[in-house]
């Protein structure tokens, strides 16, 4: 039996398989490489010393998707191949759309048509909208996101649930990460995006390399501690073992629909990033103030105490330890 991970070789994919291997998983991996490298392969094999079997293969390609069930044993998906940037959804909300949702019906059909009926979907703490407390918690439930990207997250949690609702058999772990950076300790692999990165903490990775003059603060004058934003910030080695957890919790439970916050339940602000980053790592980050980034919230993190209770897990890196391995990836790469 094997476990399918769709977008395997990015950021947080890369990192889960990994985490999969060194428990003696047996995986698949697909991925377009849309926004990833196919040097990750041999890197994750590195890392791990053992091997997995990979498909060049886009989830809309329908086809190609029946072979990989057809070929294997595919037990349960971890669901990761998406497009991610948010700004970019607000120019481009069509592709948007279609790559994510197309994309995941398309990977649930196959699922039905092969009996797989497990699976964990990477959600995003941007499903709760603007709910006006900053600590997010899974009770709330799903607000209004003000971006194409954002909606296609809460679309596909509403697909999920009524798939499960059309065939109570299915077994669904819904993820929502908060704001995941860092990267392997080993230094090879992490997130390195192409061009002008519009996260933070790649930003942060460009200045410190030389590649970018200075950081720009979005904005001093929020109701923060500091002024400047603040986010739960969560290395993404933890958010990798927290798919493991989840996957054994649907082995535990059974059917359903779970949904989990994956966060450190801590914020933490623009410029204690920056002050951190520069500390452990002694580098100078010269950075500016500038205005607000339009849709940005002042604040908000997770309460993750349904993910402790219940999958038994939490968050075990410091920011200091993500600032540390977010480096040591830029350095080497
Ligand atoms: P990423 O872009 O590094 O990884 C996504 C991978 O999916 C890439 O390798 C890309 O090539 C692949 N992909 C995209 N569309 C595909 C398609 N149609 N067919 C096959 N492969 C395809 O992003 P990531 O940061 O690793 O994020 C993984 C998932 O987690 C995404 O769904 C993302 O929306 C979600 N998420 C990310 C964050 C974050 O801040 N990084 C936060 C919350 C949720
Ligand atoms: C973090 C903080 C900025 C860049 C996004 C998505 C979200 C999720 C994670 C996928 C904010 C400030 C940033 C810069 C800055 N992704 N900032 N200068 O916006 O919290 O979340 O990624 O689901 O959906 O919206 O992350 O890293 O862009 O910003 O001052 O150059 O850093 O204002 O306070 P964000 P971010």
């Amino acid at each position: 039996m094997s476990i399918l991970v769709t977008g395997g070789t990015g950021y947080i994919g890369s990192h889960t398989v990994v985490e999969l291997l060194e428990i003696g998983k047996d995986i698949v991996v697909v991925d377009n490489f849309s926004n990833s490298r196919p040097e990750v392969i041999e890197n994750i094999k590195k890392i791990t010393n053992k091997d997995f079997k990979f498909y060049e293969v886009d989830i809309l390609d329908e086809e190609k998707m029946n072979q990989v069930f057809q070929e294997n044993e595919i037990d349960a998906v971890i669901h990761f191949a998406g497009l991610k940037a948010v700004g970019e959804s607000v120019k481009k909300p069509l592709e948007y759309y279609y790559n994510n949702i197309t994309g995941t019906l398309i990977l649930l059909k196959v699922m039905r048509k092969y009996n797989c009926k497990k699976i964990v979907f990477s959600s995003s703490a941007t499903v709760y909208g603007n709910p006006g407390n900053p600590k997010y918690v899974e009770t709330m439930g799903r607000g209004v996101p003000t971006n194409p990207y954002g909606k296609t997250k809460a679309m596909i949690e509403e697909i999920l649930e009524d798939t499960y609702n059309a065939d109570k058999n299915m077994s669904i772990s819904i993820l929502r990460y908060f704001n995941p950076i860092g990267a392997h300790p080993s230094g090879i692999i992490g997130e390195n995006p192409q061009g002008i990165p519009n996260n933070l903490m790649p930003y942060i990775q460009k200045v410190a390399i030389g590649e970018l003059k200075e950081v720009s603060v979005f904005g001093n004058d929020y109701n923060t501690k500091d002024g400047t934003g603040v986010r739960d910030y969560i290395h993404v080695q933890d958010l990798a073992v927290g798919h493991l957890k989840a996957l054994e919790y649907l082995e535990k439970k059974g059917s359903g629909v779970y949904i989990h916050n994956l966060g450190n339940g801590q914020g933490y602000s623009v410029l204690e990033i920056i002050n951190t980053f520069e500390k452990v790592n002694n580098v100078k980050i010269p950075y500016k103030i500038t205005d607000r980034r339009p849709g940005d919230l002042d604040m908000f993190y997770a309460d993750p105490t349904k993910a402790k209770n219940e999958l038994g897990w939490e968050n075990k890196k410091s920011l200091e330890d993500m600032c540390r391995d977010s480096w040591n990836f830029m350095k080497n790469n």
